[in-house]
């Protein structure tokens, strides 16, 4: 009964993974996809994603990904939201620089940008949503608690999870571990709420509500806000100040910004 939800458990934490297999995947990206990425640590549009935060984690040379995450998600949901305009600047850009690296590694065709937009329109404000989602009775953001409960099971998160013999590994001792302490949480409740509103395909929802509600009870499918779990998103949208920012080395900052866009897309496939 425990099958569907370890499976998104083992996707979700794959995901991580690979994502932040520096040396496998990021060192092959082209050098028009690292400059598209590159400048979006810099372009004013790209601050209502607090990416400039990862020029000082690098700086830091902090790769305590729980920490990493609360200090930019606190960052990230302080600050308006996206205009369609940004969005739309920062996706023609990693488009145009990363659409031939997409396009070889998982032969998915992303080089027209009017097809990928709807999508980052539509899905946007919710994944902002359930990355600012915080746990008052623990004081914490809920992305970098369940990071911190994904480390408890399966040891620090890091660019030494590389190949996939660990990814096995690691996948059976979240199968072994007690896992609904990482994914029955007040949390994941609340992440969840958010994302079955939008989720796009409700038959898919309604045939892995049984061994949802099997993991984590019934109450977590319910529908309702949990009390104990805040917004810290702020309202508003964020105006772009073109101030020019200087450029920083590169190299722990790909490797930062790629597990975190891998934590965000982790943490909605986790509920
Ligand atoms: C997009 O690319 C242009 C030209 O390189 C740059 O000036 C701008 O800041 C970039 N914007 C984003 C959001 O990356
Ligand atoms: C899932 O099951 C719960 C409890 O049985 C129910 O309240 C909820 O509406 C169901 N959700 C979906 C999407 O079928
Ligand atoms: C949960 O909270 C959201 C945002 O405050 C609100 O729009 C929604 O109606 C609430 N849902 C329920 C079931 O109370």
């Amino acid at each position: 009964m425990f099958r569907a939800s370890s499976k998104v458990l083992v996707s979700a934490f794959a995901l991580v993974t690979v994502v932040s297999a520096q040396d496998s995947i990021l060192s092959t990206l082209s050098t028009t996809c690292v400059s598209a990425l590159k400048g979006l640590l810099v372009a004013p549009e790209a601050q209502c994603l607090n990416a400039g935060a990862f020029l000082s984690i690098a700086a830091s040379g902090n790769i305590d990904v729980p920490s990493i995450a609360t200090k930019w998600l606190t960052g990230l949901c302080a600050t308006g939201s996206c205009s369609t305009a940004s969005l739309t600047t920062i996706v023609q850009n990693v488009t145009a620089g990363c659409a031939q690296d997409v396009k070889t590694a998982f032969n998915i065709d992303i080089s027209d940008p009017s097809v990928i937009l709807p999508y980052v329109e539509q899905y946007y404000p919710s994944v902002r949503q359930i990355a600012c989602l915080k746990d008052d009775s623990a004081n914490t953001l809920c992305v970098p608690q369940t990071l911190t409960n994904l480390q408890n099971i399966i040891g620090p998160l890091g660019t030494d999870d590389l190949n996939m013999d660990t990814i096995l590994a690691d996948a059976q001792k979240i199968a072994a571990s007690d896992y609904k302490n990482l994914a029955c949480t007040s949390c994941a409740k609340q992440a969840y709420s958010v994302a079955a509103k939008v989720f796009p395909d409700p038959s898919l929802l309604a045939s892995v509500n049984g061994s949802i509600t099997d993991t984590c009870g019934a109450s977590f499918t319910d529908g309702q806000n949990v009390t104990t779990v805040s917004q810290t998103a702020v309202n508003g949208q964020f105006e772009v100040k073109t101030t020019s920012r200087a450029v920083a080395g590169f190299s722990p900052i790909t490797t930062a910004g790629a597990i975190l866009v891998a934590i965000s897309s982790a943490f909605t496939l986790l509920v």
